[in-house]
């Protein structure tokens, strides 16, 4: 077993650990050490492939909801404080959240808020979860008016990233995975881009993954102890997700997150060139990427209209203008709240079909 250990260490405020390394799930037992009581949240389709034996393993309870970004919703939660009420949990209970970005958002909104906040550990087992929505403490749902508007600051237990599981996640679901990795390489490591490291692993969670997956993370892990709050750079790892926001929310979350994330880079990167800030080649270079890990590059039959709407209610606005994080280039972002409706709407008009 070869797992190594990161760690999220921010001074008053949080500490925890992040195991990754094949075998990392081996480790759960020693961190649920003082558990009263402990339940495995996840989804139908991962209870049948990890959840039950997981928690039989552990003597946990087994708490399953239905798999998809349209469940993330308060509803949902509604159903996790009933069930972890019929199970028993107390304030020194432990909720395991097994599954992509939506059971770990969701199981870690239900974790703080359950008897004002109990105790939880992020499973991540999707890529994306993995390197990105796993690490940082950001919980929460989506709401109607836009996602992820209801929410908290949760830090979990522990982070454990086992790369094993990723031999069953669909290649659609790595491609979105690779996404956000694409978005660490723009903001703060553009050899990661370089290296095209992500696109030669397979998704069989192989030792080239593990490889990037501690990099992305790393990222993430850099940028989060330097802001944990988002009062600043933390910012930065908004980049592509306002546009990739709003089309999430107006495709009614049939386009997944990760494919958002994907056309919003492209659509920043050319926002960015628009404006002069940085050179148009820079837009063709993310195109490219995105577009070679067999990623969506365009809007699809999508109202641009209603999209550009979408980013009003968007979390990265600041009081009445959308704020956008752009690019001067590769590993050098900006946030910039002045771009005109128009200019935005002509980057979107570009991106039709
Ligand atoms: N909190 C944060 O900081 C943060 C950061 C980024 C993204 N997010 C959130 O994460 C969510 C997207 O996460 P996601 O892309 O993981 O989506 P997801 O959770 O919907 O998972 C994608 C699909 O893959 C399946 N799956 C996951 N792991 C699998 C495995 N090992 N084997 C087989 N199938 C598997 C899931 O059941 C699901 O159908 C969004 O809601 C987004 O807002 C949060
Ligand atoms: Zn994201």
């Amino acid at each position: 077993m070869t797992v190594q250990t990161l760690s999220v260490d921010i001074p008053c405020a949080g500490k925890y650990p992040i195991h990754i390394g094949k075998g990392a799930l081996e480790l759960l037992p020693s961190v649920l050490e003082g558990a009263s009581s402990c339940a495995v949240v996840t989804n139908h389709s991962l209870a049948r492939l990890y959840g039950e034996a997981l928690a039989e393993k552990l003597g946990a309870a087994m708490i399953s909801v239905p798999d998809g970004e349209q469940y993330k919703t308060l509803q949902t939660v509604s159903t996790l404080y009933t069930q972890f009420i019929d199970v028993g949990l107390d304030r020194r209970s432990v909720v395991i959240a097994l599954g992509g970005g939506v059971i770990g958002d969701m199981a870690g909104f239900a974790a703080a808020t359950y008897l004002r906040g109990v105790r939880f550990v992020q499973v991540p087992t999707s890529l994306l979860a993995m390197v990105d929505a796993s690490v940082g403490s950001k919980v929460g749902v989506d709401i109607p008016q836009g996602k992820n508007l209801i929410g908290a600051f949760k830090d979990p237990l522990a982070v454990i990233i086992d790369p094993s599981v990723l031999a069953t996640l669909p290649d659609v679901e790595w491609r979105c995975g690779v996404a956000e990795v694409i978005k660490k390489g723009l903001i703060r490591d553009p050899q990661l881009l370089e290296s095209g490291l992500y696109q030669r692993a397979q998704p069989d969670g192989g030792e080239l993954a593990e490889g990037f997956i501690r990099r992305a993370v790393q990222i993430k892990v850099d940028v989060v102890t330097a802001d944990p709050f988002e009062e600043n750079i933390r910012a930065y790892l908004n980049l592509g997700h306002t546009f990739g926001h709003a089309l999430e929310n107006v495709s009614e979350y049939r386009v997944r997150h990760g494919e958002g994330v994907g056309i919003g880079l492209i659509a920043a990167a050319r926002l960015s060139a628009k404006v002069g800030l940085c050179a148009p080649s820079l837009a063709h270079q993310v195109e490219q990427l995105v577009q070679s890990v067999g990623l969506p590059t365009r809007l699809g039959h999508y109202d641009i209209e209603a999209i550009y709407a979408a980013m009003g209610t968007d979390k990265k606005r600041q009081g009445k203008s959308v704020r956008f994080v752009l690019l001067r280039q590769a590993g050098d972002p900006v946030l910039r709240a002045d771009i005109p409706a128009e200019t935005v709407i002509a980057v979107l008009d570009g991106l039709r079909g």
